[in-house]
């Protein structure tokens, strides 16, 4: 089996669900950061923000990502601000095919007001999340081996052109 498929991207951009659908077509096991996170802390990624910080949040995502890195052939989702540390763009770039899902802030804005368990994306505006947006972007686009746009595709139609891609980079 070959390397990892490394999801990264703002939030809502699909990730999850996308990881999800990818590991059943392939049969891989899928890796939810956030999901782990939470677990191991055994509260929300909300509140992880709010009592212990994003510090904290953001050594336990570097940890994480480690150990999904230290096998082969995971699908692993990362939660969007995964790119902010050097150190974890480096290990994923070594050992994973690294794909960034992409969208407009508007669908963005709209994916996220249907819940509210993102900390950072409390009461923002969509000119928030597009300011947010660009500030990511060029970790994004440095950390990523392509880029799917996300936006009027379905699920199975962003796990196909990463399936797609995937094969002609000879990863699958
Ligand atoms: C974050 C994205 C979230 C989660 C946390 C911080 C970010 O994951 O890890 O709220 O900094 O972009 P999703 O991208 O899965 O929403």
């Amino acid at each position: 089996m070959k390397e990892n498929i490394v999801l990264i991207g703002y939030m809502a951009c699909g990730k999850t669900s996308v990881a999800k659908r990818l590991g059943e077509i392939l049969q891989r096991k899928t890796i939810e950061m956030d999901d782990i996170i939470s677990e191991r802390s055994k509260m929300s990624i909300k509140d992880i923000f709010k009592i212990y910080g994003e510090d904290y949040f953001r050594d336990m995502e570097s940890l994480v990502l480690k150990e999904a890195l230290s096998e082969k052939g995971n699908i692993i989702s990362c939660g969007g601000g995964a790119v902010i540390r050097q150190e974890n763009v480096l290990m994923m770039k070594e050992r994973g095919f690294v794909v960034l899902l992409s969208a407009k802030p508007r669908t963005v804005f709209e994916r996220a007001s249907k819940n509210n368990e993102r900390p950072l994306l409390k009461g923002k505006k969509i000119e928030d999340i597009e300011e947010m947006m660009c500030l990511r972007r060029p970790l994004y686009i440095k950390s990523a081996d392509i880029e799917i746009e996300t936006d009027y595709k379905t699920i199975d139609e962003i796990a196909a052109a990463i399936i797609n891609e995937a094969k002609k980079n000879k990863i699958l």
